[in-house]
């Protein structure tokens, strides 16, 4: 069975993820209103979005997920079948250092959204079908040893983090409207993300801006934790195929096929920036404080920190039930896809200068 979106609702649409998808719908869809719905938390930024203003199809409108009054008047007036769901608290330190803002957001928030959706969708029977996609992460299902196997979609939830666990009771009440209230529902969980529009309070962004600046590379503990990582291209394409042909009710893992060290990662990052500040003569002019700029590498910036408390070791995803029913498969190499993101970042330096000030500086000198 397939569905074809018309109207979508993209909650979260100015954040990292979100702002990548919406480009990618806009650019893969002809018809059919695009309303990205974001409080523009500090981790949102219009500049994300920059540029698709012109688009008559495209709407954004400043909101707040809870808001279940504000979520019902967008469904009902710009008559959305389809919510994608992005909109989250998504940083895991924050949410040790405050969960409040995650429960709120998360469990709250996408409780709101469901009420919302049942309210029209199920009660009134405002559209013909409808889709609820929600977007959620492989640390619901905990940490992994060297030796297991990959997360799967019956993998038991064991989240650690408040992060985790919030995602985990959002994941929790999609699954309980699509049972008990029969709303066509569809659930990702992905591993970390990598691309254009990252907010640099996350590993790679930071890594790259902090060896531009000449500061310190903060690696948590010993740097042997292990991530699946995912470009954020392959992920859009990912939801647009759960979207279209995944089945109600049904949860999908989506994976990067990329499982590396925080330090392999850190080390592999160091190495594209030197190269690239070597070989292009602008860039020593416009970082001086990067090392490669003075003859010096940047791995001599890397410093062991304190680790993150409850620190899941390990994360790794079978997509295996991605692939065989809607064949989906990563289409980006880490390898090249890191220097791309690097080339991002030093192309678009303007879009990370701006928000040095406002938040980042706290998180490079954070400690627990
Ligand atoms: P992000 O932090 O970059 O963006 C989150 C966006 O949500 C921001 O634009 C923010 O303004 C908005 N937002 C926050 N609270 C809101 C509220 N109450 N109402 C409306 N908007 C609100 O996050 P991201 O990295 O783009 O992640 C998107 C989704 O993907 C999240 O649900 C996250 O849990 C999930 N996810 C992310 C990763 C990753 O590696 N980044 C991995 C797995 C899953
Ligand atoms: P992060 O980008 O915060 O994603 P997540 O916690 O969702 O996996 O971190 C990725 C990995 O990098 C994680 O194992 C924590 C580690 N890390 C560091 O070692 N140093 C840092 O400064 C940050 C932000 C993360």
């Amino acid at each position: 069975m397939s569905f074809e979106p018309n109207n979508v609702l993209i909650t979260g649409g100015a954040g990292f993820i979100g702002a990548n998808f919406v480009r990618h719908w806009l650019d893969t869809t002809q018809q059919g209103k695009v309303v990205v719905f974001d409080a523009l938390t500090y981790a949102g930024n219009i500049e994300n979005l920059a540029g698709l203003d012109k688009n008559l199809r495209y709407v954004f409108v400043r909101g707040d997920i809870c808001d279940e009054a504000v979520v019902r008047q967008l469904l009902e007036q710009h008559r959305i079948d389809t919510i994608i769901h992005f909109a989250a608290e998504s940083h895991v330190d924050r949410s040790i250092l405050g969960p409040d803002d995650f429960i709120r957001t998360n469990v709250v928030g996408t409780h709101s959204l469901l009420k919302a959706a049942k309210s029209l969708w199920i009660d009134q029977k405002t559209v013909a079908a409808h889709r609820f996609h929600h977007v959620s992460t492989d640390e619901v299902y905990g940490s992994l040893g060297p030796e297991d196997e990959p997360f799967h979609e019956a993998t038991p939830y064991a989240p650690n983090s408040p992060y985790s666990a919030t995602k985990a009771g959002a994941d929790h009440l999609v699954r309980a409207y699509h049972e008990t209230y029969g709303l066509d529902t569809t659930v990702t969980n992905c591993s970390n993300n990598y691309g254009p529009y990252q907010f640099p309070e996350k590993l790679i962004p930071l890594i790259i801006i902090n060896i531009l600046h000449g500061k310190p590379l903060p690696v948590y503990g010993d740097g042997m934790q292990v991530r699946d990582w995912l470009h954020v291209a392959d992920h859009c394409e990912a939801i647009a195929l759960v979207l279209r042909h995944g089945m109600s009710g049904e949860v999908y893992n989506v994976g990067g096929n990329s499982e590396t060290t925080n330090i392999d990662l850190v080390h592999g990052l160091c190495a594209v920036v030197d190269d690239l500040v070597t070989t292009r003569d602008e860039l020593s002019v416009a970082f001086p404080g990067a090392p490669a700029a003075e003859g010096k590498q940047a791995k001599s910036l890397v410093r062991h920190v304190r680790d993150r408390p409850g620190h899941d070791r390990r994360y790794a995803i079978n997509f295996a039930k991605a692939k065989r029913e809607l064949g989906y498969c990563p289409q980006r190499d880490l390898a090249a896809g890191l220097r791309s993101t690097v080339e991002w970042y030093l192309e678009n330096a303007q879009w990370w200068q701006a928000l040095l000030g406002r938040e980042y500086t706290e998180w490079v000198n954070k400690n627990y």
